[in-house]
């Protein structure tokens, strides 16, 4: 008898192209198409954000009132067909049509309502998953209120992944019953260290756990890395599998991609040069040969920011310039801003995540800087490396999984083991002693030939899938 296809529902809250803050956003757009075309039925849901989707080429499929505590709140549910991947929507305006998609004050309040109306949509729906896989903790309610509100749904598996276990959800134990409308006798489920913390609870009540890289989900074991977590996460480890994320290669590539200045390729690198040229141009830098080294980030602590403000000052006494695109923390923003005043010529700030740019840094940069402190898996190396910006990384989580030392066959990049600011100067050091080198264009040809690509790792979700019965 011929085995009925997998059906999975993906649920996360952002999703490229129609919105994203950052890495989940490319992952979230990138896996399902991934995925589609390997015997799994794989559906992604979302919030309804009206800045990212024009709701007139949407398709109606009905309207529902979804529970949230108390309250009964309306939730118009629409679909939408690309690439071969069906999304649905879920839309409520008070809670979704709002100037940013996250610190809103009651963040606690929207993605409850979000999580209950998933299983309410899949109440709704008459195609019914066998698997639902959340991601992150704005949809770590799923598999808490699977357990305790839709015992009766059938045998549907829940995926948990953890992108950054930095954002946990905490909340004040005072709302546990108000706004996510979990009783008393089940605080136990979602609390840690007094508080209400979602991402706990999803770790417990998750049929398996995944995570970016599988050196992050060893990691994660440890304190160092787990924000507190780590005795919740080894109680799970049973359940624990690191998947490596790859990136989108079509869209990330030099040959076809339109932010560009000169499209270019591993073959034909002359059009690099250009690009080179137009960003310094284009950020006021002079125009020169010395190395032009990118940082494309959030600007948050274990992104090891601090390691290129310590470092900066020994870095700008290199014939280099730098190039720093992101936007986080205030602290962060305004130094980089004062040294982009103080160091005209030398580094070029702008506070913003801004993808056009984004892509034009990319090609323009010989090298991106990355000491993350902790780094699930990070995405800025891998679409470095396709466009022939050197990645210097430090060697944890999935940067120590996508980057190969300069000294090793098929090398594409720098690493540095220990979280010191000596370590960090050194790697960008050697990183410049060799730029300008045969052995520099060889690195650079690893980088932008190296398999980034989600063949494998969405493989590796496949069997995760039909495995999990
Ligand atoms: C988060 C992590 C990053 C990862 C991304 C996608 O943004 O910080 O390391 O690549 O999620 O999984």
């Amino acid at each position: 008898m011929k085995k009925t296809m997998k059906k999975v529902l993906f649920a996360a809250t952002e999703c490229s192209p129609f919105w994203s803050t950052g890495g989940l956003g490319d992952v979230v757009g990138s896996l399902p198409r991934a995925i589609r075309n390997s015997g799994i039925d794989i559906r992604v849901i979302l919030p309804l954000f009206e800045s990212g989707v024009d709701k007139n080429n949407l398709k109606k499929e009905g309207v529902i009132y979804v529970p949230v505590s108390w309250r009964n709140q309306y939730c118009g549910i629409f679909s939408h067909e690309r690439d071969g991947v069906t999304y649905y929507f879920v839309e409520n305006e008070y809670y979704f049509k709002r100037q940013s998609i996250y610190g809103q004050f009651d963040d606690g309040e929207r993605f409850a309502f979000f999580s209950r109306a998933i299983w309410e949509v899949v109440r709704f729906l008459d195609w019914k998953p066998d698997i639902v896989h959340c991601n992150d903790w704005q949809t770590a309610l799923v598999p808490i209120y699977h357990k305790l509100m839709y015992p009766d749904l059938g045998n549907i598996k829940d995926i948990f992944t953890i992108h950054n276990i930095e954002y946990q959800g905490k909340f004040d134990k005072n709302i546990l019953g108000d706004v996510f409308g979990i009783s008393g006798s089940d605080y136990n489920l979602v609390e840690f260290d007094g508080c209400i913390n979602l991402m706990k609870g999803a770790i417990e009540c998750c049929d398996k756990l995944t995570t970016v890289s599988p050196t992050y989900a060893r990691q994660l074991g440890d304190n160092f890395y787990a924000m507190g977590l780590s005795d919740i996460i080894r109680k799970n480890a049973h359940k624990m599998i690191g998947i490596l994320n790859g990136i989108d290669e079509e869209l990330y590539d030099p040959r076809t991609d339109k932010s560009v200045f000169k499209q270019y390729s591993a073959e034909d690198i002359a059009g690099k040069a250009e690009n080179k040229r137009e960003l310094q141009k284009l950020l006021n830098l002079p125009v020169s040969d010395a190395p032009v080294i990118a940082v494309i980030s959030r600007l948050a602590a274990h992104k090891g920011i601090d390691l290129i403000k310590y470092a900066l000052g020994d870095i700008l006494k290199e014939n280099v310039q730098l190039v720093v695109l992101g936007k986080g923390d205030r602290y962060y923003e305004e130094y980089f801003s004062y040294m982009h005043q103080t160091s005209p010529g030398k580094i070029c700030t702008v506070i913003a995540f801004n993808k056009d740019l984004a892509q034009k840094v990319y090609a323009g940069s010989d090298i991106l800087l990355m000491p993350s402190k902790s780094e699930p898996c990070g995405l800025s190396q891998m679409i470095a490396c396709r466009y022939g910006s050197v990645p210097v990384v430090r060697a944890t989580g999935g940067l120590k999984d996508s980057v190969i030392s300069y000294d090793r066959k098929g090398g594409n990049g720098f690493l540095f083991e220990k979280y010191s600011t000596e370590e960090f100067l050194s790697a960008v050091q050697t990183a410049l002693s060799i730029y300008g080198t045969p052995k520099w264009e060889e690195i650079r040809r690893n980088a932008m030939t190296t398999d980034f690509s989600w063949r494998k790792s969405s493989k590796e979700y496949v069997k995760l899938y039909k495995d999990l019965n």
